[in-house]
């Protein structure tokens, strides 16, 4: 094994500044993170940058319908986005934005290099346009039939229930989601960065080692199918960079996005001088990964190496693919309270518990990770709670008392630390192919046998006769310094606690290399490390998530006109009973956020209703208050009662706004 310390550049994909972070975030940010925080425990240098993708229509669209302008909106979020990252312990060296003058001189001097080698083309292009708003609409803002199977409702590049790849135009009864009337068709001059020039070229790098042979497979099929032009350009009005000699037209989001990178690295160099642009940017000694998720492949393993190769840059070293987060094994879902934003698990828990959940089933594969919560709760609150920290809590409490937090002087000799330590290099490796799932499996197997070896001898038991101790004190020393071991090789997961047990162990920083170093002084007191999580503390997040989390970087919900559902017969309609009903009693729940407790009477008696209005009206305000409620949904079991029912109201995703009837109307009176 090499010692040489190594030069490394890490990215992670940059998160768009039109929305929260959630948890689906999470899985890249947390995994290059222990990457990162690995490296640098085994001495290399090693830089993690990251920022905002701050361009684009959904941007302008979403700071339009808050009243706001891009650049204030992205501001905004870039300092909620920097926080929750931080928060959830993600260590960057710098936290960039794509809207900045380092990114527009770079894009620029690149896009001149792509210009000068004749790769840059115009052509006419004849796009969806939404006459009443004046824009172009991208694909993902036209709705409308399926042209292959009829399904209604399909955004305008694929259908999602037959699969049917289109264009906008091929939909049956297109839909413009901006304002719900017919777009027109529209042309105009388009850019084109010409991507088949490089077809030579990316054959090679795909297959010298860069991407996963899956990943290689599949860049492979759109090989062999042809590379297409990539249309790098878009009209007024857009936010972005202008494209240069030219009136109106400016870069693709996309385009900017990956230099966004290196913008971010030289905004880097600015605050720390020994750190240079052009030994990670220009040159080969160092390395370069970028952390992706499967959906972004093509962006960053076809157009940017070959942009790169170009403008005379570095080329990636290596592109590792993540796949998606399904929670529940499905798609995160609004209306099941697991759209969950990072901020909304943040205030519920810690953030090393989803660190170590997700690194539990993170392999160096790109499949969908599930987040179970139920799963979630057993497994911190056995292998972290359970097998972990129980380790150290049980014999520092007996150290302190009965050997005033001294270690054996002598080192104790025993098998089990020659185990213990010997799988460093195996953990070691796992970390590396960021088959973060074996080690964590490994490190619980390592975690059994040291518990086992302390039930074996039960020091506790043990202290009760005097002549047992000095047994005492060789178990608990011994079980101390494999509680180091531990904590060191967890140490990528949970730098927190490590850093909480460094201060117990009374040691300098836990890393690779003092990771067999025994310990025979005296230590610090113990500080509780971990609770365990309980069934009512999951209810209270996804409660809240229901409530607050709204997915923003979906086109379909940054559109100023919620679409029109597709139609029903009477007979569905007919099945929803509504009723007209009279607020008694309104209640404020302390613990929830938005929660508010109803009473209401229904003509026939009264139902106990939980509204998520807490932000919206206060219980004065809605006593004796006549509105509608569905009397025949199944009522449903929430953390402070059951909800029998549930008010109708308006509401735009920022406001709710009750509906009343006007006089004369009663409580009970069906609503027709
Ligand atoms: O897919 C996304 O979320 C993009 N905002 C990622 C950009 S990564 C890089 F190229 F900037
Ligand atoms: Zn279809």
């Amino acid at each position: 094994m090499s010692t040489k310390s190594k030069k490394i550049l890490v990215t992670a994909a940059l998160p768009y500044a039109n929305g929260e972070i959630h948890l689906g975030h999470m899985v890249e940010h947390i995994q290059a993170d222990i990457w990162v925080r690995f490296q640098k425990m085994k001495g290399h240098t090693c830089l993690f940058i990251c920022g905002d993708d701050a361009h684009g229509t959904a941007i302008s669209l979403r700071a339009e319908r808050e009243g706001t302008s891009p650049e204030e909106m992205i501001q905004t979020l870039h300092q909620a986005h920097k926080t929750d990252l931080q928060d959830f312990l993600i260590e960057f060296d710098n936290y960039y934005t794509t809207h900045s003058d380092e990114n527009k001189q770079l894009v620029y001097q690149i896009y001149e290099k792509l210009e000068k080698a004749g790769a840059i083309f115009t052509q006419e292009v004849e796009q969806a346009y939404d006459a009443i708003k004046h824009v172009f609409l991208p694909d993902r803002y036209v709705k409308g039939t399926c042209p292959k199977c009829d399904a209604p409702d399909q955004y305008g590049d694929n259908c999602e229930k037959c699969g049917a790849a289109y264009s906008p135009t091929e939909l049956k009864h297109p839909l413009s989601t901006l304002t719900q009337t017919p777009p027109i068709l529209k042309k105009s001059l388009h850019y084109f960065f010409d991507l088949p020039k490089y077809e030579k070229f990316l054959k090679n790098w795909i297959h010298s080692g860069t991407v996963s042979s899956p990943v290689a497979h599949k860049l492979n099929e759109w090989l062999q199918t042809g590379l297409q032009p990539w249309d790098i350009s878009r009209d007024a009005p857009y936010f972005g960079f202008p494209i240069p000699h030219t009136e109106n037209k400016y870069f693709y989001v996309w385009l900017d996005a990956p230099v966004g990178y290196m913008a971010s690295t030289l905004n880097l160099t600015k605050k720390n001088h020994a750190i240079h642009f052009s030994e990670f940017w220009e040159n080969d000694k160092t390395e370069l990964y970028h952390f992706i998720g499967k959906d972004i492949v093509y962006f960053h393993a076809l157009f940017w190496p070959a942009m790169l190769k170009e403008a005379g840059y570095r080329l990636p070293s290596a592109i590792f693919t993540h796949g998606f987060l399904t929670v529940d094994n499905q798609k995160m879902s609004k209306s099941r309270g697991t759209y969950i934003n990072a901020r909304t698990y943040l205030n519920h828990f810690s953030p090393e518990y989803l660190r170590y959940y997700y690194a539990s089933k993170l392999t160096s594969g790109a499949e969908d990770i599930d987040l179970n919560l139920q799963d979630f709760m057993l497994k911190i609150n056995s292998d972290l709670v359970g097998k972990v920290i129980n380790i150290g809590s049980r014999l520092a409490a007996l150290l302190k008392k009965h050997f005033h937090n001294q270690l054996r002087r002598e080192p104790v000799s025993h098998p089990l630390w020659l185990t213990i330590i010997a799988e460093k290099e195996t953990i070691e490796m796992y970390y590396t192919t960021r088959d973060y799932s074996k080690a964590a499996r490994l490190i619980m197997n390592l975690a059994d046998k040291i518990n086992a070896y302390i039930d074996e001898y039960k020091p506790w038991l043990l202290a009760k006769d005097p002549a047992s101790l000095p047994k005492v004190h060789e178990v608990c020393s011994l079980g101390l310094n494999l509680f180091k071991v531990l904590i060191t090789y967890l140490k990528p997961i949970l730098p927190l606690t490590a850093a909480r047990v460094e201060l117990f162990l009374n040691t300098p920083s836990l890393n690779w290399a003092n990771l067999t170093d025994y310990l025979t002084h005296t230590l610090n007191d113990f500080e509780p490390l971990m609770q365990r999580i309980d069934h009512t503390r999951i209810q209270s997040m996804t409660d809240a998530a229901q409530t607050h989390d709204t997915p923003s970087d979906n086109p379909a919900a940054v559109s100023a006109i919620e679409p029109i559902k597709p139609l029903i017969n009477y007979d569905k309609f007919d099945a929803l009973d509504l009723r007209i009903v009279k607020i008694i009693k309104a209640e404020a729940i302390p613990e929830a956020n938005k929660l508010l407790k109803l009473t209401v009477d229904i003509g026939s008696g009264t139902r106990q209703i939980f509204a998520g209005i807490k932000r919206a009206y206060t219980p004065e305000q809605l006593e004796g208050k006549l509105t509608v409620i569905v009397a025949n949904l199944e009522p449903r079991q929430m953390r402070f009662g059951l909800s029998e029912g549930m008010l109708v109201l308006a509401g735009d995703g920022q406001g709710l706004w009750l509906l009343e009837p006007h006089d004369g109307a009663q409580p009970g009176m069906p609503v027709k």
